[in-house]
């Protein structure tokens, strides 16, 4: 098997074109302590995105994503659940696996730091850093965050003594532990950094972490003995490996650098890290002093991403404001999603995720720009031109010099992980391809005599304009990408095609296939009124799980309550009531006193002349000395037993004659 690979590498290292050709890219592993959202789904979806963008430029590329699943977080949430943790974790990490599909993620690894390839490489390279005495053993005491296992040195402790990320109080702890001595190899992180300016990205977290390094860094606990649920240090089993030390070796555990070192070595050379910037230090320190320390070499780049609020407020179960991305996708379709995350804000910054902006994007850039630009297009080309994209002499317009000037921007964006910019500048292609149809007006020329080969110009670079966007969109909305090539005519994926292949002008002469609307424009009021509806139902859930049923009855029981139409002809206050209304009602066949508990919500007059529906048999009761001979029907929201809304059931019809039924 190790032979197999081994040619098979030194076969794949010999059909690249250079060193650069090799592009293997990593998500954080996520912890399964809970289900999967937003903030999950961005990094996949962003490195997924990468990875196909690579591919399409030749690379040779490797995706890497998958799950944590050691550690007290896990632990304590499989105890919350009466669960063993392995039961747990191996229940919960299907989620994670299943986001990836829903995701359309083309990952082609997916792992667990459960499984045996993992755990065996954490302990080889514990094993290792003991035996060269990087790991040695002591004593720890200090401040320590029991939900984020992390200790929190005394300079960077919240206000009383709390966490200084998510502001828990901390607890004093002090145990036998292992220590990296990351001291050690601080001088070397930090001429790779001076030497690398692009190994941390953006510039905000480079600069953040070299002054980090400089203020010095103590050497690192890597133990635990107050937990069980990890990978015990090897020959120590009292210790479990600290959950940081072991998942940050997932990446490399993955490309197999213990089971499989030609297979790392072809793939370690160009690892980069795409992380959260709440995780930089462990990926930006951390890791790479583990990583000098082991004598391999460093990620080429991590690039850490901002974080998402809901609606302006930070996303939390509390606030019930986490976003489903399962649900979001089964809405509004995939690449819609994937579009939005990555076009609404630069990478790198914080973002506002609000489904009315997703919303906006999917009229705005989805159903009108590109939507229009290829129902125009294709429109036109049927019926000018049969379905048949006609040639023509030399089919150089201003958009096929664009297109160049556009690939390049593409290109430099997406090295830079800049999607928004890439998506800006397509769409800015797209925005121009639609102007030169209304410049052009090929509907003119298609009346005019003589203006033949004007036309077929005009409709070659359409195509070809579309041709091109769906091919530059494909990284990021793979499906719409294929489906707009499938509507052009062309069965090839355009994710499986090369950029640097594209010819200007060879689309000429295919048969366009046929159409259908890529993205419905969604009606905006239409939409607002569900969503309040869909609010109103879920309020209306929430109540109804408290609220006291009354037994059942039967048809025959309900039939003995007489309700009939009468109408308020005066309404009077009674001086001993704060609630009462005594009302003078119409039944058509008869008048009638009334007493009823309604004053907080109208005045005499609003009810005067009011048609409304009256319990008729109900037995007549003395309230504040006014006998009631009936009762009003009305539906009210009520608070602690207080009426805090009300208002009275009145027949649609009110000339509805009075004394009706009601049944
Ligand atoms: N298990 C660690 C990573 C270990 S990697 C060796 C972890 N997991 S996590 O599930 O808590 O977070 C995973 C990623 O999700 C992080 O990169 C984090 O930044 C990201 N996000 C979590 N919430 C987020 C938002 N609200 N917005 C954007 N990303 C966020 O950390």
């Amino acid at each position: 098997m190790l032979l197999f690979n081994h040619n098979f590498y030194r076969r794949k290292v010999a059909s690249m074109m250079n060193g650069d050709k090799k592009f293997y890219i990593t998500t954080p592993i996520y912890y399964v302590n809970d289900i999967p959202h937003i903030g999950h789904a961005y990094t996949t979806i962003a490195c997924d995105t990468a990875a196909r963008y690579k591919r399409m430029k030749g690379c040779d590329v490797r995706f890497l994503t998958g799950t944590d699943e050691h550690g007290q977080k896990i632990q304590t949430a499989a105890e919350a659940k009466g669960e063993t943790p392995q039961a747990f974790v191996d229940r919960i990490h299907i989620k994670f696996r299943e986001l990836c599909q829903v995701l359309n993620a083309s990952n082609d690894d997916f792992i667990r730091t459960t499984e045996d390839r993992h755990i065996r490489t954490v302990q080889a390279m514990f094993a290792k850093l003991i035996e060269q005495g990087d790991i040695y053993k002591g004593t720890y005491s200090g401040y320590y965050c029991v939900p984020d296992e992390t200790y929190v040195p005394e300079n960077a402790m919240g206000p009383n003594k709390t966490c200084p990320d998510c502001g828990r109080p901390l607890t004093i702890m002090e145990e036998e532990s292992y220590f990296f001595r990351a001291s050690k190899y601080v001088p070397q992180l930090i001429k790779y950094y001076e030497e690398n300016l692009k190994a941390v990205m953006p510039k905000i977290r480079y600069n953040e972490i070299m002054s980090f390094l400089k203020g010095g860094v103590r050497d690192q606990s890597v133990s635990r003995t107050s937990l069980k649920w990890g990978i015990p240090v090897p020959g120590d089993e009292k210790h479990v490996i600290y959950v940081w030390f072991d998942a940050l070796i997932n990446y490399a555990s993955a490309v197999g650098y213990l089971d499989d070192p030609e297979k790392f070595a072809y793939w370690w050379p160009s690892v980069r890290h795409m992380v959260g910037k709440d995780i930089i230090r462990f990926h930006c320190v951390t890791w790479p002093l583990l990583l000098l320390a082991l004598g391999v070499n460093l990620p080429v780049e991590i690039f850490a991403h901002g974080w998402w609020t809901v609606d302006g407020e930070k996303m939390s179960k509390t606030r019930g404001n986490v976003v489903d991305p399962f649900g979001t996708v089964k809405e509004y379709g995939v690449d819609p999603f994937r579009y939005f995350l990555l076009r609404e804000v630069p990478f790198g910054n914080d973002g506002d995720y609000s489904e009315l902006a997703l919303v906006g994007r999917i009229n705005s850039d989805l159903a009108n720009d590109l939507g229009n630009l290829l129902n125009r297009t294709l429109q036109m080309i049927r019926s000018y031109r049969n379905g048949i994209v006609p040639s023509c002499n030399d089919a150089k317009s201003e958009l096929e010099s664009m297109s160049r000037e556009i690939l390049g921007r593409v290109d430099e964006a997406m090295n830079n992980y800049a999607f928004d910019e890439a998506l800006k500048a397509i769409w800015e292609f797209i925005g121009r391809s639609n102007k030169f149809i209304d410049e052009t007006m090929p509907w003119k020329l298609a009346k005019e005599e003589g203006k033949e080969a004007g036309l077929n110009f005009v409709l070659l670079n359409l195509y070809e304009a579309l041709r091109l966007s769906a091919m530059l969109i494909a990284p990021v909305m793979p499906d719409t990408s294929k489906r707009i090539w499938e509507q052009l005519g062309i069965s090839e994926d355009p994710v499986k095609s090369q950029y640097d292949a594209f010819i200007w002008g060879e689309g000429a002469g295919n048969a366009i296939g046929k159409s259908e609307v890529l993205f419905p424009r969604i009606d905006l009021e239409a939409w607002k009124k569900a969503k309040e509806e869909k609010k109103l139902q879920e309020e209306a859930a929430k109540q109804s799980a408290v609220i006291e049923h009354e037994p059942e009855i039967s048809i025959d029981g309900f039939k003995t309550v007489e309700m009939r139409v009468a109408r308020i002809t005066k309404c009077e206050e009674i001086p001993k009531s704060k609630k009462l209304y005594k009302l003078e009602v119409d039944l058509g066949y008869e008048k009638r006193t009334v007493c009823s508990g309604i004053k907080a919500f109208f005045k005499p007059e609003e009810l005067e002349g009011k048609t409304i529906i009256l319990v008729t048999n109900l037995k007549p009761v003395k309230l504040c000395g006014v006998e009631s001979n009936g009762m009003i029907l009305a539906a009210s929201v009520k608070k602690d037993g207080v009426s805090e809304q009300l208002t009275l059931l009145e027949p649609e019809d009110k000339n509805i004659p009075l004394g009706s039924r009601v049944s």
